[in-house]
């Protein structure tokens, strides 16, 4: 029934900017003709969850959706990455694609920060339909909603729940296998993407912003804010939006996550994936407060075997390391705030699950999502957590999946792209509801498939 309620939202705003177009003033009218001739609306829309235009009059997002039609060529500076040796040079790769991401999003001061469409130097490209749903992105920023961050997780003096909001963008050869699964905006083909998985030199950014203060996470000082249109508070979903309104609050940079397609990690992968925290003691440093961004560390493998620290640390005074782990690598220096990470003390960022990581998570990208995000989300019809951590069960969601292969071979790998999987399953959920039916691949055995937003948050000492 909410599905329904916000396609209806989203088709009367619809009406209404198209209604719009009719009383245009001078100037307007102008800007028209220069577009006319062009299509008046894009495949698709651009965000879900907004102010009418009549309350708000400031910039919003636009999703970068033009993707390319040629298979692009390897940009230079990812074939510099590429020669990088992440296992010897960790810091310096990680260094390098936080850069590469940074380069023409972060000169144009903080707010209009990540407008990709201003971008000088290189194209980046959005997924499509995040905009759907309660999680859909909104207007502002194109933020989606990610999940809760609970007490202690981010720092000991975290004392509430707080909420994270986030965009995430490819490059071009990443953008045009996008391009390509959703080359018919009416029939999306995940098929695609697991025949072929995303292209090598295929780097993703993402940013991740906070409502916390920095009254409650110190290194959060000297913040980086940007206004989102963002509920109240992260639950409940139930009564969406009538429990939970959104309003325009600001909300503080955090974390960065990066993913590389890179070929060197074949063997447990295809990814290096990292992530980077804040760090506003370093704002004497850096003129432009971007680069006050540290990185936490790397993760090309999910360490199938390894067990040890399973209880992690999910209230950090100091980051631990577990000597185990060879296919993560932590930052060891002071500039590091203390972090929890993830099982095990494999990677994971501030705002991130302490029983998952980075690499679990995303190796469950798929459509239908048959599986969980997370072993800690299953639970047994009692109610009791369905895997011990550490337990077979559980280390299925540690293996190392090959890229563009599926988590359950039954489904169709988006090649750890959670996006992607999540563009398919809103898809069909819109359509749904937009025909007044469901459709089999929204049943997995009798079950209905697993949400793949929303989950993101992190959890306190190992509970789900
Ligand atoms: C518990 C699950 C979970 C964990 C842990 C997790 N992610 Fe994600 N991630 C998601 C989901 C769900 C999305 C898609 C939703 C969105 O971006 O709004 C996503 C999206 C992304 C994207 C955008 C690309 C895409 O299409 O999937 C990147 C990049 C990313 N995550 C990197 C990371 C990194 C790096 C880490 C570890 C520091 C990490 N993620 C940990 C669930 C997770």
């Amino acid at each position: 029934m909410k599905k329904y309620i916000s396609f209806v939202a989203l088709a009367f705003t619809l009406l209404f900017v198209l209604g719009r177009n009719v009383t245009l003033m001078p100037a307007q009218q102008k800007a028209a003709h220069a577009v006319a001739g062009t299509k008046l609306l894009p495949a698709f829309p651009d965000f879900g969850n907004m102010l009418p235009p009549s309350d708000y009059n400031g910039r919003t997002f636009k999703l970068s959706q033009d993707y390319p039609r040629v298979k692009p060529a390897m940009d230079p500076a990812v074939q510099k990455i590429l020669q990088i040796d992440y296992t010897k040079n960790w810091k310096k790769y990680a260094l390098a694609v936080r850069d590469y991401v940074f380069q023409g999003n972060i000169e144009r001061g903080v707010t209009d920060s990540f407008y990709l469409e201003e971008n000088p130097v290189r194209r980046w490209y959005h997924v499509p339909w995040q905009h759907y749903g309660p999680f859909g992105r909104e207007g502002i920023h194109g933020l989606t909603k990610e999940g809760p961050e609970q007490p202690q997780t981010l720092a000991p003096t975290q004392t509430q729940e707080w909420q994270t909001y986030a965009v995430g963008f490819y490059n071009a050869p990443g953008g045009w296998m996008i391009g390509r699964v959703w080359a018919d905006p009416n029939n999306p083909r995940p098929d695609i993407m697991q025949k072929e998985g995303f292209p090598i030199g295929t780097v993703v950014g993402k940013v991740l912003f906070t409502t916390a203060p920095p009254s409650q996470v110190p290194y959060l000082s000297a913040p980086i804010e940007w206004l989102a249109y963002t509920t109240k508070s992260f639950k409940p979903i139930s009564n969406y939006p009538k429990d939970n309104p959104r309003s325009i609050t600001t909300v503080r940079f955090i974390q960065m996550d990066i993913m590389v397609r890179d070929p060197r990690a074949a063997k447990t992968g295809g990814w290096v994936f990292g992530t980077f925290v804040y760090n506003g003691a370093l704002a004497g440093q850096n003129t432009n407060p971007w680069y006050n961004t540290v990185p936490v560390g790397l993760q090309w493998g999910n360490d199938p075997g390894v067990t040890s620290h399973a209880g992690g640390n999910p209230a950090p005074t100091k980051t631990e390391i577990n000597p185990d782990l060879k296919e993560t690598v932590i930052n060891t220096s002071d500039d590091l705030p203390p972090m929890h990470l993830g099982f095990g003390l494999r990677l994971n960022g501030p705002v991130d699950n302490t029983m998952s990581s980075c690499m679990s998570c995303h190796s469950t990208a798929e459509f239908p999502a048959v599986s969980a995000l997370a072993p800690g989300f299953v639970f047994k019809p009692d109610g009791t957590p369905a895997f011990q951590p550490g337990s077979p069960g559980w280390m299925r969601w540690f293996r190392n999946v090959q890229c563009a292969t599926p988590f359950d071979k039954e489904a169709t790998s988006t090649d750890y792209s959670l996006q992607l999987a999540g563009s398919v399953q809103n898809f069909m959920s819109a359509k749904a509801a937009q025909v007044g039916g469901l459709y089999h691949v929204q049943y997995w055995k009798g079950k209905p498939v697993w949400m793949i937003y929303g989950e993101r948050g992190a959890t306190p000492s190992g509970t789900q």
